[in-house]
């Protein structure tokens, strides 16, 4: 819910909106632009809290409950990928709260606010696919593959030994 928010988000803001204003003479007002400014400052404040929150809780339980097949990709990279993941969200929380902040740097980088919505949906764009590659990655469940595996000859004896009537021998 959180991705989509923020991802939804810019995505809006870059393809939608910013091309409307710059199509049209009217251009809002001192007063719109603040109240814009300050939902979208709220909105992003609670995806982005939502994302990080979130995010760390599930790699927590990710790590406790799952064994990464490690022999093939993108395993073999999973945290690797997931470092990059992890820097690409500090910087669009960045990108995402500056633009829709107060402080002075916020005022200067919205004064070229396009390019930065486009630096922002490159890196949505990407930490989405990085996303999906960690997706990919083989995982076992821990208990699963923690348990000492059955040797083939001893499961074959088992399962004919339990087909075998009480009492009857071989
Ligand atoms: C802009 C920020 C972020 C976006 C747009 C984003 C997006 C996504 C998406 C789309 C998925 C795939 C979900 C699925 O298919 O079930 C995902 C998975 C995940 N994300 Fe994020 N994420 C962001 C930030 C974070 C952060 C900050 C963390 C951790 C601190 C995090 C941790 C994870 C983890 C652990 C997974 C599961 C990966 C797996 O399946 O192996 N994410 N994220």
């Amino acid at each position: 819910m959180g991705a989509i928010m923020l991802v939804g988000s810019v995505v809006v803001m870059r393809t939608v909106y910013v091309p409307a204003r710059e199509r049209v003479d009217d251009q809002p007002g001192a007063e719109f632009a603040e109240m814009l400014r300050k939902l979208m400052a709220r909105f992003v404040m609670i995806a982005s809290a939502w994302l990080l929150i979130s995010g760390i809780i599930s790699f927590i339980l990710f790590v406790n409950r799952y064994e990464i097949d490690k022999s093939e990709f993108p395993g073999s990279m999973y945290h690797m990928i997931f470092g990059i993941k992890f820097l690409i969200a500090l910087c669009i929380f960045f990108l995402t709260a500056a633009l829709n902040g107060r402080t002075s740097l916020a005022q200067k980088m919205r004064e070229r606010e396009k390019t930065w919505l486009t630096v922002n949906l490159v890196l949505v764009g990407l930490i989405v696919f990085l996303a999906a590659i960690l997706r990919l990655a083989d995982r076992t469940e821990k208990s699963e593959s923690s348990a000492l595996p059955v040797p083939p000859a001893v499961a074959i004896l088992h399962d004919s030994a339990s087909e075998q009537a009480p009492g009857e021998i071989g």
